[in-house]
């Protein structure tokens, strides 16, 4: 890199496509009959699960109507039926040849790739492959296809769309009819845009919330989320007795069955090693309140259970769930999640449907493969003919209930098109009513909240005039990362809200998110909105509940106000419950605000008074998970009688009410330095918060951009993804020497790093050039502390002595500090660069503790 880099120019959007560990080799018998065992022994008992009947009425005349299709298909058609592929994989042209069964759009994917596509260009799409899959032209057979979507808070891949609280926060509403009444305004939104089936609601309940999901669940209460599913599945749905299925409703999703929130230290897609009486008696609640709603579908989880994937685990899918419990419905396989089962690929997995999934959700190009493959396979009787009809009716029975044969082409469906219900004042007061409801105060000495509003109020933080961070991940795009607040159009942020009520009140506002303020103009109190920067699924997985490790930039904006005599109100955006101790001690009231999505207006219904000085809303949200009082704790700990959370599930206060927190909670967060682990910085994907942009410098100087494909240029390098051990576990530069071009980690936010300074660690770098390297390559990071501060390291020596093997090259971090790195506030902690022509690939990137003194790189420590 010849010229500096830009620590700001690093706004990184999306992330590489989260790569997943396949099971390992899993010699568990199979679990397929009712006294059958799973693994290292275990008996099952099917009697411990609940036995349920469909909750519908029979319909003989229904079944015969399936019956007399299914007579009329070939295997080519049933086993397109079983076919889910993705939007950005397959073409109309494609739905018309092989007639999908269904389709999805994945988190962030839009019709053409278009971010801000609008609810016309929705409608296109979902007309366009409808009459696609009615064209029996190609494949001889008119079976409408389906079209699946996340909208898991709200239609939340739209634009303008109401969003709503994460679960976590809906949890602390404890309210199911609310729950219905947001399930049907999302039905109603994603009927607009031509949509027929919902993946939600998730089930899941987190007893680790280091799991990235863990906002996805509703509480760790199993009955509160066993009330929610039936209140969320009859709002997606109807009621079996009254408008199920009508032309107002969609088929809803209950996922990820099961025991996705029991994997051992909350890992994303890891393994759940609870007993199948817990398995049941928490983790299957959602089940048991979903499928008594009606549920129409069920998704299978990323999870294992005792070593075994969830989606060949045919005890769990066959006996368990369609058998004991009733179900008559389909299951759907998440995203390539037959790919992980023991033996399988993506492109084939015979394991899966004999176990009883009965649809593939495979959303990248493995589908023609796996179609191919799959009916192969029942060709030379690996699938049994039998178990592909019963799929195939399940499909076709949740087709003729949702009432699709009857139901005219998705453009003309009654809700269709009617845009002003998108994000409509009806539809966005249930939202900010369910703000108002998710909140939970957990402090307030002397009464500061809820708010005199005639005073001066500073609003400071980075999430206070924030909408993307309001909204959490699962916001516009997968991550929901990368968004302004014009990309929601109608929506309020918290900032707008406490503005707009304390105008109302004779007061004033200033905002300023680093909380400064002008001489004259000192508030009188300080509303300071921090907290999680958005994140989904695994890339939310967090090693423990400190918040800002390392780095407590908001705990320092506290301490300052509070230096300077302010008054303290934290309001705290959050996933899930985290070690806070340090900022609780600092503000003196503190409320929980969770992830209240695009009505941010609602946090002032309740934090601010009305110009008479009355409560207009008072707090009603109790903590639907209790909160720790360490760092190393989790839910499941936390339940356990010795191991006191700092406050119980329920807990919350109303205006009023006596504080009970001291205000000089431990702030020991019992970590030893010299026990520092490795920070793994890239390993298959970037990990959280870091993320992967590829810059060059050119002739206005450097620009990055984020890097959202398998393949990306500048005119500097080529990234691609490359296999290595595992399937897109490394990556691929192919510089150009057209100018100086780089792959990059960086963050919006600065972290702090220093403790791997202190612990002498290395950044270790896995590399590999095929062919001998023909120039210089270097190794830099980026800081911003004031001005921006950039280093780097030369490594061609070190790389040439891999002699093109894999190996990993490490350089002492005192390298880069020598250079001026803060490593206070690191911005990039890894750039690889070069300005020759030439090939490298890496692999694991991370900063390693002990390992300055060995590395090959080596420097004084300045
Ligand atoms: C998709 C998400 C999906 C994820 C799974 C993303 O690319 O857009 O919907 O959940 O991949 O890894
Ligand atoms: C997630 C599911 C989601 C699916 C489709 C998966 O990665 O686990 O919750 O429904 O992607 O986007």
């Amino acid at each position: 890199m010849s010229s500096r880099i830009h620590g700001t120019a690093v706004m990184v959007a999306l992330l590489l496509s989260g790569c997943s560990q396949t099971e390992s080799g899993n010699d568990a018998p199979p679990g397929n009959s009712p006294n059958g065992y799973l693994v290292d022994g275990q008996a099952t008992d099917i009697n411990l699960w609940p036995k349920m009947g469909s909750p519908l009425q029979q319909d003989d005349a229904l079944e015969q109507q399936v019956e007399n299709l299914l007579a009329t298909m070939t295997l080519e058609q049933k086993v397109a039926q079983m076919i889910q592929p993705e939007i950005r994989d397959i073409t109309p042209e494609e739905m018309r040849e092989y007639g999908f069964g269904s389709y999805l759009n994945g988190g962030g994917s839009f019709p053409d790739g278009n971010k801000h596509a609008t609810a016309q260009d929705w409608i296109d799409l979902a007309e366009a492959m409808y009459q696609a899959s009615i064209d029996d032209s190609l494949d001889g057979i008119a079976i409408p296809t389906m079209w699946g979507t996340d909208a898991v808070h709200g239609h939340n891949n739209v634009i303008g769309a109401t969003l709503f609280p994460h679960n976590i926060g809906l949890g602390a509403a404890r309210n199911p009819d609310l729950i219905r009444d947001i399930a049907a305004v999302t039905a109603r939104e994603v009927m607009v845009t031509g949509i027929d089936w919902v993946f939600a609601p998730t089930v899941a309940v987190a007893m680790d919330e280091r799991w990235g999901r863990t906002y996805e669940s509703y509480s760790e209460d199993p009955a509160l989320v066993r009330d929610y599913s039936a209140a969320i599945v009859e709002g997606l749905q109807g009621a079996v007795d009254d408008d199920f299925l009508s032309d107002q409703r969609v088929i809803a999703t209950v996922k990820h069955f099961v025991g996705d929130g029991g994997t051992e230290g909350g890992d994303d897609q890891g393994d759940s090693l609870v007993s199948e009486q817990e398995l049941i008696e928490v983790h299957g609640q959602g089940y048991v309140g979903g499928l008594g709603a009606g549920a129409q579908t069920v998704m299978a989880s990323f999870n294992s259970w005792h070593g075994k994937k969830n989606h060949g685990n045919a005890y769990l899918m066959t006996d368990v769930l369609k058998a004991r419990m009733g179900f008559d419905g389909l299951v759907v396989g998440d995203w390539n999640g037959h790919g992980q089962v023991a033996g399988c690929s993506n492109e084939s997995c015979p394991q899966a449907v004999n176990a009883g999934l009965d649809i593939y959700m495979v959303p990248t190009d493995a589908w023609k493969p796996l179609y191919h493959n799959t009916i192969a396979q029942v060709q030379s009787g690996e699938i049994a003919q039998e178990r592909i009809d019963d799929a195939v009716r399940r499909i076709l029975r949740v087709k003729f209930r949702a009432g699709l044969f009857d139901k005219p082409s998705p453009a003309q469906r009654p809700l269709s098109g009617k845009t002003e219900l998108i994000g409509s004042a009806e539809h966005r007061a249930v939202a900010r009513q369910a703000v108002r409801e998710s909140l939970v105060l957990i402090k307030n000495n002397d009464d500061l909240l809820p708010l005199d509003g005639s005073q001066k109020v500073l609003v400071a933080g980075d999430g206070a005039d924030n909408i993307g961070k309001q909204s959490g991940g699962w916001t516009i795009t997968w991550q929901g990362t990368g968004n302004q607040n014009s990309d929601f159009p109608g929506g309020t942020s918290i900032y707008q809200g406490i503005a707009e009520a304390v105008a109302a009140a004779g007061g004033e506002t200033q905002l300023s998110v680093q909380g400064e303020w002008q001489g004259d103009d000192r508030p009188d109190v300080a509303l300071v909105v921090f907290g999680e920067e958005p994140y989904a699924e695994g890339n939310g997985d967090v090693a423990n509940l400190e918040y800002q490790r390392g780095q407590k930039r908001d705990l320092a904006l506290l301490k300052r106000l509070q230096a300077e005599g302010i008054p303290v109100i934290s309001v705290f955006l959050t996933g899930r419950p985290l070690w806070v101790n340090p900022e609780l001690n600092a503000s003196d009231a503190f409320v929980v605000a969770w992830l209240p999505g695009s009505e941010g207006a609602g946090v002032a219904d309740v934090l601010v008074r009305d110009p008479q000085g009355q409560v207009r809303h008072d707090f009603t949200g109790t903590l639907p998970f209790s909160w720790p009082n360490a760092v190393d704790d989790n839910v499941a700990m936390r339940q356990q009688a010795d191991n006191a959370p700092l406050l119980p599930v329920g807990f919350g206060l109303k205006a009023g009410q006596a504080s009970t927190l001291a205000n000089n909670l431990s702030e020991d967060n019992g970590q030893d330095p010299s026990q520092l682990a490795s920070l793994v910085l890239f390993e298959q994907s970037a990990k959280s918060p870091w993320q992967m942009a590829l810059g060059q410098w050119g002739e206005n100087g450097p620009s990055t951009a984020p890097i959202r494909s398998s393949q990306q240029s500048n005119a500097a390098v080529t990234i691609s993804t490359q296999d290595r051990d595992v399937q897109e576990d490394t990556r691929l530069l192919a510089f150009t020497g057209e100018g100086t071009g780089w792959a990059m980690l960086g963050t919006n936010f600065a972290e702090d790093l220093r403790a791997h300074i202190e612990a002498g660690s290395a950044l270790t770098v896995e590399l590999h050039a095929a062919a001998p390297l023909t120039g210089p390559v270097q190794l830099g990071m980026v800081c911003e502390s004031g001005a921006e501060c950039w280093a780097q390291v030369e490594i061609q020596p070190a790389i040439d002595a891999l002699s093109q093997q894999w190996g990993t090259v490490s350089v002492d971090l005192a390298c880069f500090a020598q250079q001026g790195i803060d490593f206070g506030n690191v911005t990039s902690p890894f750039l690889l660069a070069s300005g020759t022509e030439q090939q490298v690939s890496f692999g694991k990137v991370a900063l390693v503790p002990q390992q300055a003194q060995s590395a090959d790189v080596r420097c004084e420590t300045p």
